[in-house]
């Protein structure tokens, strides 16, 4: 047995210079990390131009990130590694409502709005009335729970997508239950839009033969004391891209009929009106792990 490098022995070689690491995690992470990007290269044996056109695009993956722009987020996004992990680390259990991506849009410090608040501040796109429930998994309302909410307007653009362009604060609200938990707002209906294929991510996608689009969705982070939060969407059933969503973020139990109500859906505040969309979709929050 040789003492230096070879090709059968590449990844054992490098992970024996971690055996003075202090983390036991990291440690793990490492020789992890090394084991498959050996196997990797042994099952590719990628050319030095191949090579360098992989150090380009992850290069140019980085120079693209900025306060407002995450280019390795969107790639962990669209290679299916953001969905992974979301999964991974909030497995379904005890009913509770699934979680998806949190995607690069959310903004913080929204205030909290009125029930019945429309989140829609640049009048683009059809109206929409979206109600529910928010409850444990015994079917207990959960008083004080907190909604944050928000979705592209009308023409599929975040109002962070367009400064100056759409009016602060467009397309987003944090919305408290009461004792009934209930919650409902007014909005448009969400429309299907792409992600930003600007960068190194779009060509990617372009070379891969992949487009760009997300399935018509509305954000939510829900939270309340003494539950573990939930971070997810709700999609629009019959949306084109539902079963090929550019960052994997759909789940079954998230697809929920959104419905023309030509009275304007009575929903909770029973108020009628002009003709909307409404959707209903009731959250289930589980304990927090003491
Ligand atoms: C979003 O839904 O806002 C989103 C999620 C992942 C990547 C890009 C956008
Ligand atoms: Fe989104």
């Amino acid at each position: 047995m040789t003492r230096y490098f070879t090709e059968e022995n590449s990844a054992e070689t490098v992970i024996s210079r971690f055996a003075s690491c202090p983390d036991p995690r990291f440690r793990q992470v490492m020789e992890s990390a090394v084991r498959h990007l050996h196997a990797f290269v042994k099952e590719v044996e990628p050319s030095p131009e191949e090579w360098r056109q992989a150090i380009d695009f992850l290069t140019a993956t980085g120079q693209k990130c900025d306060d407002r722009r995450q280019e390795w987020i969107l790639l962990s996004d669209t290679l299916g590694v953001s969905m992974l992990l979301e999964t991974i680390n909030h497995r379904a259990r005890d009913g509770r409502t699934e979680a998806t991506v949190l995607g690069p849009f959310h903004v913080d410090g929204v205030g909290v709005r009125e029930m019945g608040y429309d989140i829609c501040r640049d009048g683009k796109g059809e109206p929409c009335l979206v109600s529910g429930r928010v409850a444990d998994a015994e079917g207990r309302p959960i008083e004080g729970a907190v909604l944050d909410v928000w979705q592209t307007n009308g023409a599929g653009r975040y109002d962070v997508q367009q400064p100056g362009e759409q009016p602060p604060m467009n397309m987003r609200g944090k919305f408290v239950t009461g004792a009934d938990g209930r919650y409902w707002f007014r909005t448009t209906k969400p429309v299907s839009y792409p992600v930003p294929t600007d960068g190194p991510v779009g060509r990617m996608l372009d070379a891969t033969g992949r487009h760009a689009w997300r399935p018509a969705h509305i954000h939510f982070i829900v939270t309340a004391g003494g539950f573990e939060p939930v971070v997810t969407h709700i999609f629009v059933r019959g949306d084109p891209y539902l079963e090929s969503d550019a960052v994997f973020g759909v789940k079954e139990s998230l697809i929920v009929p959104f419905v023309l109500e030509e009275d304007g859906g009575d929903g909770p505040e029973a108020g009628g009106g002009p003709p909307a969309w409404t959707a209903e979709f009731d959250f289930t929050l589980a304990p927090a792990a003491r």
